[in-house]
């Protein structure tokens, strides 16, 4: 989605302010610009096309301005064009604005300013309502005008804005959309996402829904919809300013990819008591409440739902509970039975997902005990559960979630034994069991990533391949789904997953010598099952990579290539098995020269519906 950077003080903020957007480029975006107060006026320059583009037009020193607003744009309104691209101002550009979201109402609000006031309209966008509401209502009072424009906006959105008669403040408001406001000594910034920032500074203020702000260069004032001032604490963010880099390597999946091992630790070892009982964070989960629930739904989107799945059998497994999973778009216009003996679960790396939050959000109404499992620290999710259980992935910078995923999953493990052990539907020795596997997966996952270069050898191999299916039963189902969706996201190959004994019920027909089959049979108990659908495939054709734990061979007679993940319980499998799926679309995705961090058409953070 689109990203918004401000920034105001006393150095060069052209600088900071395209460094911002750089590093919200994984948002995805297909134009950017920039407005700053130049000789009286506000200039606005844009770009289609990199951020490069933008930068070779705000080169001369007449740029030099210490305040500025940003943006890139991801299109929904409108193609992308410069005329379409943000800022947007208003008639004499004496008001600039930066916007991320959607208007829903700016048809209406379109016509109404143009019949009233005769206002042209310069672009296509829903966005550019904002700036002629705010210049209508701008009264040599940025704040005011603000407040005024937003109470005729439906719709979502975070806005920046900049007056000509007021260079001296950024004043934004945001509903629905991310804000956060990087605070630093003799200067302020805000931006949609905290990467943009921690170059600068890791001190931040949340800014909720419906509040505003007004940052000076040595001032933040939070206000309330009503127009008060809120006291808000200031939050240190503890990712590093590196962590947002690719650091040697070529692309940030990899990179991402390759810090499963230490994130998957830290996600586990912080949990965890001297005695190892789980510590959930600041949850307060006790005997009573988990006994009250009779259900659990899982909700999320995309690879969030992916480990929703493996989650679900495994929470099942440990609680006792029914547990349901569904994507979040589907599930918020289903007659579900949600009631105060419910425990909802979001799953969100970004925790801006619209979809997952409208979710919360209804569940919540309707009496569940929200419990989210959250990456972005503060995110909209994070703030609007009862509980929050982060995992500590640090920034994924990749659009294609890696290590999001695997971390979500050990949330989804110690959730899991939370549960149970404090019911009861689990004993100390399977506890312990399971605690030990888990404790075995960093060392594990590193010794997978070994073998890197054994799973670029079958991308070279088999990246001309059009139709890829992922087959598995079980948790390897589930695994399937995350693959399939790593290899289609940035390879742009077809591939298609599907539980392998639903093959003969219908997608078999599809499979010949042009198929390529991913076979995943890492769980014991469905082992023998899972050869005998790796055998049919093959008797159609089928090229079979199959995929199984060390020491069970008899997989090779019916496969082209094997890939091997160390011994586990089957429980723990799928954080293994999806390593050596990761690094194969990435490679495949390499073969073929796509743009793997920032994929066609794709954004990491899907904050519209
Ligand atoms: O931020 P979220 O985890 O809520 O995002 C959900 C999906 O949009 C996300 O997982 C998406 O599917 C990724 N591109 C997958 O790699």
């Amino acid at each position: 989605m689109c990203g918004i950077v401000g920034y105001i003080g006393s150095d060069y903020a052209k600088e900071k302010v395209i460094d911002g957007l750089r590093r919200l480029e994984y948002r995805g975006y297909d134009s950017a610009g920039i407005a700053m107060p130049v000789s009286g006026a506000i200039q606005i320059t844009k770009a289609v096309g990199e951020l490069k583009n933008l930068e070779a037009k705000i080169s001369d020193p007449a740029f030099d301005a210490p305040v500025a607003i940003g943006h890139t744009r991801w299109a929904t309104h409108g193609k992308p064009t410069e005329l379409n691209a943000h800022p947007h101002g208003n008639m004499d550009n004496s008001i600039a604005i930066v916007h991320n979201g959607i208007i829903e109402n700016y048809q209406e609000l379109r016509e109404w300013l143009a019949e009233e006031y005769g206002i042209k309209f310069k672009s296509e966008t829903d966005s550019e309502v904002i700036a002629h509401l705010i210049g209508l209502y701008y009264d040599g009072d940025l704040l005011d005008a603000v407040n005024k424009a937003v109470e005729e906006m439906r719709g979502a959105y975070a806005v920046a804005a900049m007056a000509a008669a007021e260079p001296d403040k950024i004043v934004a408001v945001r509903k629905d959309a991310p804000l956060v406001v990087g605070a630093g000594n003799g200067f302020n910034m805000i931006a949609s996402d905290v990467p943009a920032l921690l170059k600068y500074t890791r001190d931040v203020y949340f800014i909720e829904n419906n509040e505003t702000v007004v940052l000076t260069k040595d001032s933040v004032v939070i206000y309330d919809e009503n127009g008060n001032e809120v006291q808000r604490d200031i939050q240190a963010v503890e990712w590093k300013a590196d962590a947002a880099d690719k650091a040697e390597y070529d692309h940030f999946m990899l990179k991402e990819i390759h810090e499963q091992p230490k994130v998957i630790q830290e996600t586990l070892l912080n949990r965890l008591n001297p005695d190892d009982s789980i510590k959930l964070d600041d949850i307060s989960m006790t005997k009573e409440d988990i006994d009250n629930f009779n259900k659990i739904y899982i909700i999320a989107c995309g690879t969030a739902y992916h480990a929703g799945l493996v989650g679900k059998m495994v929470i099942e497994k440990m609680t006792k509970i029914p547990v349901e999973i569904d994507v979040a778009s589907e599930f918020r216009y289903r007659d579900t039975f949600i009631d105060d003996k419910t425990l909802f679960i979001a799953i969100s790396q970004s925790g801006e997902t619209l979809d997952t939050l409208a979710a919360l959000r209804d569940a919540k109404d309707r009496g569940a005990r929200i419990l989210s499992v959250v990456n972005a620290v503060g995110s909209s999710i994070a703030r609007e559960s009862h509980d929050v259980f982060y995992t500590l992935a640090g920034p994924e910078v990749a659009v294609a979630s890696t290590k999001a995923y695997t971390t979500q999953l050990i949330c989804m493990y110690l959730i899991g034994l939370y549960m149970g052990s404090t019911k009861g539907t689990i004993d100390k020795e399977y506890y312990d069991f399971m605690l030990k596997e888990l404790k075995d997966l960093p060392g594990k996952v590193d010794r997978i990533l070994l073998s890197e270069e054994k799973y670029k050898k079958l991308a070279e191999r088999y990246h001309f391949n059009d139709h890829v299916f992922f087959i598995g039963r079980g948790l390897d189902s589930g695994v399937s789904y995350e693959g399939s969706l790593k290899l289609k996201e940035i390879s742009y190959i077809h591939s298609f997953a599907i539980a392998a004994g639903e093959l003969k019920h219908g997608t078999i027909a599809l499979m010949d010598k042009d198929s390529l089959v991913v076979a995943l049979a890492t769980q014991d108990r469905l082992y023998e099952k899972m050869v005998s659908n790796i055998v049919e495939v093959q008797a159609r054709g089928a090229h079979i990579i199959g995929l199984a734990k060390e020491g069970k061979t008899e997989i090779e007679k019916t496969s082209d290539e094997v890939i091997y993940i160390p011994q586990c319980a089957d429980e723990v499998a799928p954080v293994l098995a999806v390593i050596p799926l990761q690094i194969f679309a990435y490679y495949v995705a390499l073969e073929k020269g796509c743009n793997i961090d920032k994929p066609k058409n794709l954004a990491k953070s899907v904050t519209v519906e």
